[in-house]
C-alpha cells in the first residue's frame, strides 16, 4: 500500500513551480484550433482543502501559495494567471484560500470540453476521489493503474499533440529511474510530445542525477528541452529534506523560456525561508 498522500503536500513551493509551469503550456497548447491529449501519471486526488487535517498538519502550503495569495501585487503576468487559477478554484474574487487545485484540476480548468485527458493514479482512495471529482469531464479517461507502465498504450495521442506530465512521489528509489525510462518511452513513440517531469532537490544520489540523465533522454526531441529549478529551503542537520524542485520540460513550447526567466527569481525570493534563496535556468533548445 501507498503511504504517500499528496493532501499532506499540496500547494506547497514544489506545486507552485510545477503547476505554474503546467498553466502555461496548456495555454500554449490551447492557442492553436486543433486538439491536444494530456497525459498525468500521477494524478493525485485532483484537489485539496487547505483547511483540513491533512494540509493543516504540516502547513507546507503557507510557504507556498499562500505566499503569493497574500501579497499578489507587481507578481509576473504569468505568476498572476497562476494565482487566477487558484482563486477561479476558489470561488473567484474575494475568495478566501481555502483549496488548492491539483493537477488534474488545473488540466479541467484549461482544456477545451474536447480535449482528451488522461489520469493515473494508484492510490485507490485518491483515485476514488478524482474519479467524482472529474466525473463530468468528457473525453476523460481516469485510470486505477500505474502510470509508468500505462502511459505508453495512449502514445502518440490521434492528433498527434500532446502534453505528458510525470510527477511521481519519489518516495521510492527505483521512481527515479522509472522517470528516465517513462521519457525514453514516450519519446520513441511520440517525438513531439511536450514532457513536463517534477523532481525534487534532496541530498541523494539519484536525485542529482536524474536532470542530467534526463538531458541524456532528451537528446532526441526536436525542439530541445529546459530546466527550471528553485532551492527556498534548507536540509535538516542529517542531510534529509526537500531543499527545493525542479521541473524539466522535453519540447517547451516558444515563450516558457522568457516565461520561467521572469519568474523564478521571483518565486526563489517570496518562497524562500533561507537567507540565500537560489533558481536556476538551464535549456538545450533547437
Ligand atoms: C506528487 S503526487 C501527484 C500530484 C499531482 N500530480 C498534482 O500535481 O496535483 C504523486 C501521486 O502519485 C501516486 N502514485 C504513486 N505511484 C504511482 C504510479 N506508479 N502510478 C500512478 N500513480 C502513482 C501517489 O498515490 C500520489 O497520489
Amino acid at each position: 500500500m501507498l503511504a504517500y498522500r499528496h493532501a499532506f503536500h499540496a500547494g506547497n513551493h514544489g506545486d507552485v513551480l510545477k503547476h505554474l509551469v503546467l498553466g502555461e503550456v496548456l495555454r500554449h497548447m490551447g492557442e492553436k484550433d486543433k486538439p491536444y491529449s494530456v497525459l498525468d501519471t500521477h494524478a493525485g486526488a485532483g484537489g485539496y482543502s487547505l483547511e483540513g487535517r491533512y494540509a493543516g498538519k504540516k502547513g507546507e502550503f503557507e510557504g507556498g501559495v499562500a505566499a503569493l495569495w497574500d501579497d499578489p501585487a507587481g507578481l509576473p503576468d504569468a505568476l498572476a494567471r497562476y494565482l487566477e487559477l487558484v482563486r477561479d478554484f476558489n470561488g473567484g474574487a474575494g475568495a478566501k484560500l481555502r483549496q488548492y487545485p491539483g493537477s488534474p484540476a488545473i488540466s479541467q480548468a484549461l482544456m477545451r470540453h474536447s480535449d482528451p485527458l488522461h489520469v493515473y493514479e494508484m492510490h485507490p482512495t485518491d483515485e476514488r476521489i478524482l474519479r467524482a471529482f472529474l466525473g463530468g469531464r468528457p473525453h476523460t479517461q481516469v485510470h486505477l493503474s500505474d502510470g509508468f507502465a500505462s502511459l505508453v498504450r495512449e502514445l502518440p495521442p490521434p492528433s498527434r499533440r500532446g502534453v505528458v506530465l510525470i510527477d511521481p512521489s519519489y518516495e521510492l528509489k527505483p521512481d527515479y529511474g522509472k522517470v528516465v525510462a517513462a521519457v525514453r518511452e514516450v519519446l520513441t513513440r511520440f517525438a513531439q510530445a511536450v514532457v513536463i517531469v517534477w523532481y525534487p532537490l534532496v541530498q541523494l544520489v539519484e536525485a542529482v542525477q536524474l536532470p542530467k540523465r534526463l538531458r541524456t533522454a532528451a537528446a532526441a526531441a526536436p525542439k530541445g528541452w529546459l530546466d527550471a529549478q528553485i532551492t527556498v529551503q534548507a536540509a535538516d542537520e542529517r542531510g534529509f529534506g526537500m531543499m527545493g524542485s525542479g521541473v524539466f520540460v522535453i519540447n517547451p513550447p516558444h515563450p516558457l523560456h522568457g516565461t520561467l526567466q521572469e519568474c523564478l527569481p521571483v518565486l526563489a525570493e517570496r518562497l524562500s525561508q533561507i537567507e540565500r534563496p537560489k533558481w536556476l535556468l538551464d535549456a538545450g533548445l533547437k
